[in-house]
Protein backbone atom coordinates (compact mmCIF):
# COMPACT_ATOMS: atom_id res chain seq x y z
CA UNK A 1 0.00 0.00 0.00
CA UNK A 2 1.16 3.26 -0.33
CA UNK A 3 0.28 6.77 -0.42
CA UNK A 4 0.81 9.99 -3.19
CA UNK A 5 0.22 13.49 -3.58
CA UNK A 6 -1.80 14.88 -6.32
CA UNK A 7 1.45 17.40 -6.51
CA UNK A 8 3.64 14.55 -7.39
CA UNK A 9 5.41 13.76 -10.76
CA UNK A 10 5.35 10.24 -9.71
CA UNK A 11 1.51 10.31 -9.77
CA UNK A 12 1.20 10.59 -13.17
CA UNK A 13 3.31 7.65 -13.70
CA UNK A 14 1.16 5.80 -11.37
CA UNK A 15 -2.09 6.88 -12.74
CA UNK A 16 -0.78 6.16 -16.37
CA UNK A 17 0.75 2.50 -15.93
CA UNK A 18 -1.02 -0.56 -14.51
CA UNK A 19 2.10 -1.65 -12.56
CA UNK A 20 4.31 -0.25 -10.31
CA UNK A 21 7.87 -0.65 -8.51
CA UNK A 22 8.98 -0.23 -4.55
CA UNK A 23 12.68 -0.17 -4.38
CA UNK A 24 14.57 -0.56 -1.17
CA UNK A 25 18.05 1.07 -1.33
CA UNK A 26 21.04 0.10 1.24
CA UNK A 27 21.98 2.58 4.11
CA UNK A 28 24.83 3.76 1.06
CA UNK A 29 22.18 5.76 -0.92
CA UNK A 30 21.00 7.93 1.99
CA UNK A 31 22.44 11.06 0.00
CA UNK A 32 20.60 9.97 -3.39
CA UNK A 33 17.24 9.12 -1.65
CA UNK A 34 17.15 12.31 0.27
CA UNK A 35 17.29 14.05 -2.95
CA UNK A 36 14.97 12.66 -4.83
CA UNK A 37 12.71 13.09 -1.86
CA UNK A 38 13.84 16.64 -2.13
CA UNK A 39 13.33 17.51 -5.42
CA UNK A 40 10.55 16.90 -8.33
CA UNK A 41 11.21 14.82 -11.33
CA UNK A 42 9.25 17.28 -13.36
CA UNK A 43 11.38 19.77 -13.34
CA UNK A 44 14.75 17.92 -14.24
CA UNK A 45 16.38 14.45 -14.59
CA UNK A 46 16.55 13.66 -10.97
CA UNK A 47 17.33 9.99 -11.74
CA UNK A 48 20.34 10.60 -13.75
CA UNK A 49 21.59 13.02 -11.31
CA UNK A 50 21.40 11.01 -8.26
CA UNK A 51 23.30 8.55 -10.67
CA UNK A 52 20.86 5.70 -10.53
CA UNK A 53 20.28 3.17 -13.61
CA UNK A 54 16.49 2.48 -14.41
CA UNK A 55 15.92 -0.82 -15.40
CA UNK A 56 12.66 -1.41 -17.33
CA UNK A 57 10.81 -4.87 -17.11
CA UNK A 58 7.93 -6.59 -15.90
CA UNK A 59 5.34 -4.06 -16.89
CA UNK A 60 7.49 -1.41 -14.70
CA UNK A 61 10.85 0.30 -13.83
CA UNK A 62 13.19 -0.01 -11.14
CA UNK A 63 16.81 0.92 -9.88
CA UNK A 64 19.73 -1.53 -11.47
CA UNK A 65 21.39 -0.76 -7.71
CA UNK A 66 18.27 -1.45 -5.49
CA UNK A 67 19.00 -4.49 -3.11
CA UNK A 68 15.46 -5.62 -3.02
CA UNK A 69 12.54 -4.45 -5.52
CA UNK A 70 8.83 -5.19 -4.92
CA UNK A 71 7.23 -5.49 -8.44
CA UNK A 72 3.09 -4.47 -8.17
CA UNK A 73 0.03 -4.70 -10.30
CA UNK A 74 -2.37 -1.44 -9.15
CA UNK A 75 -5.50 -3.50 -7.47
CA UNK A 76 -7.50 -0.42 -6.02
CA UNK A 77 -7.18 3.14 -5.81
CA UNK A 78 -8.77 5.38 -3.39
CA UNK A 79 -8.56 9.54 -2.21
CA UNK A 80 -8.29 9.97 1.10
CA UNK A 81 -11.26 11.63 2.23
CA UNK A 82 -11.64 14.86 4.38
CA UNK A 83 -14.16 13.06 6.21
CA UNK A 84 -12.38 9.87 7.40
CA UNK A 85 -9.88 12.30 9.43
CA UNK A 86 -11.11 11.41 13.16
CA UNK A 87 -9.00 14.76 14.54
CA UNK A 88 -9.12 17.76 12.81
CA UNK A 89 -5.41 18.77 13.78
CA UNK A 90 -4.07 16.01 11.43
CA UNK A 91 -5.72 17.65 8.54
CA UNK A 92 -4.77 21.34 9.91
CA UNK A 93 -1.12 20.01 10.04
CA UNK A 94 -0.33 17.80 7.48
CA UNK A 95 -2.92 19.27 4.87
CA UNK A 96 -3.31 23.39 5.31
CA UNK A 97 -3.58 22.80 1.67
CA UNK A 98 -6.35 19.85 1.05
CA UNK A 99 -4.36 17.78 -0.85
CA UNK A 100 -5.06 14.40 0.24
CA UNK A 101 -2.98 11.49 -0.47
CA UNK A 102 -4.36 9.17 -3.11
CA UNK A 103 -3.70 5.51 -1.72
CA UNK A 104 -2.68 2.48 -4.31
CA UNK A 105 -3.65 -1.01 -3.16
CA UNK A 106 -1.14 -3.14 -5.37
CA UNK A 107 -0.49 -6.82 -5.28
CA UNK A 108 2.92 -7.56 -5.30
CA UNK A 109 3.90 -9.61 -8.13
CA UNK A 110 7.68 -10.88 -8.20
CA UNK A 111 10.51 -9.96 -5.34
CA UNK A 112 13.76 -9.40 -6.66
CA UNK A 113 16.62 -9.10 -4.54
CA UNK A 114 20.23 -8.58 -5.43
CA UNK A 115 22.21 -11.59 -4.12
CA UNK A 116 25.50 -9.67 -4.05
CA UNK A 117 24.57 -7.36 -1.55
CA UNK A 118 20.96 -8.14 0.00
CA UNK A 119 21.74 -12.26 0.65
CA UNK A 120 25.26 -12.34 0.42
C1 LIG B 1 11.76 10.01 3.28
C2 LIG B 1 10.72 10.57 2.34
C3 LIG B 1 9.55 9.86 2.14
C4 LIG B 1 8.54 10.38 1.29
N1 LIG B 1 7.39 9.66 1.12
C5 LIG B 1 6.39 10.17 0.31
C6 LIG B 1 5.18 9.45 0.14
O1 LIG B 1 4.98 8.35 0.69
N2 LIG B 1 4.22 9.99 -0.66
C7 LIG B 1 4.39 11.21 -1.29
O2 LIG B 1 3.47 11.65 -2.00
N3 LIG B 1 5.55 11.91 -1.14
C8 LIG B 1 6.54 11.42 -0.36
N4 LIG B 1 7.73 12.13 -0.17
C9 LIG B 1 7.88 13.41 -0.87
C10 LIG B 1 8.30 13.24 -2.33
O3 LIG B 1 9.32 12.27 -2.44
C11 LIG B 1 8.79 14.60 -2.86
O4 LIG B 1 7.71 15.51 -2.86
C12 LIG B 1 9.39 14.48 -4.24
O5 LIG B 1 9.95 15.76 -4.57
C13 LIG B 1 8.36 14.10 -5.31
O6 LIG B 1 9.02 13.98 -6.55
P1 LIG B 1 8.23 13.84 -7.93
O7 LIG B 1 7.49 15.15 -8.16
O8 LIG B 1 9.29 13.60 -8.95
O9 LIG B 1 7.28 12.70 -7.79
C14 LIG B 1 8.73 11.62 0.64
C15 LIG B 1 9.94 12.34 0.84
C16 LIG B 1 10.92 11.82 1.68
C17 LIG B 1 12.21 12.60 1.88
Amino acid sequence: MIYIRPSRYTKEFLDKEARFSLCVMDASFRKQMAYLGSVSGRNENKIAKAGLTPVYADGTVYFAEAKLVLVCTKLYVSELKESGFLYREIIDKNYPLRDYHTMYVGRIEKVLARDDEYLG
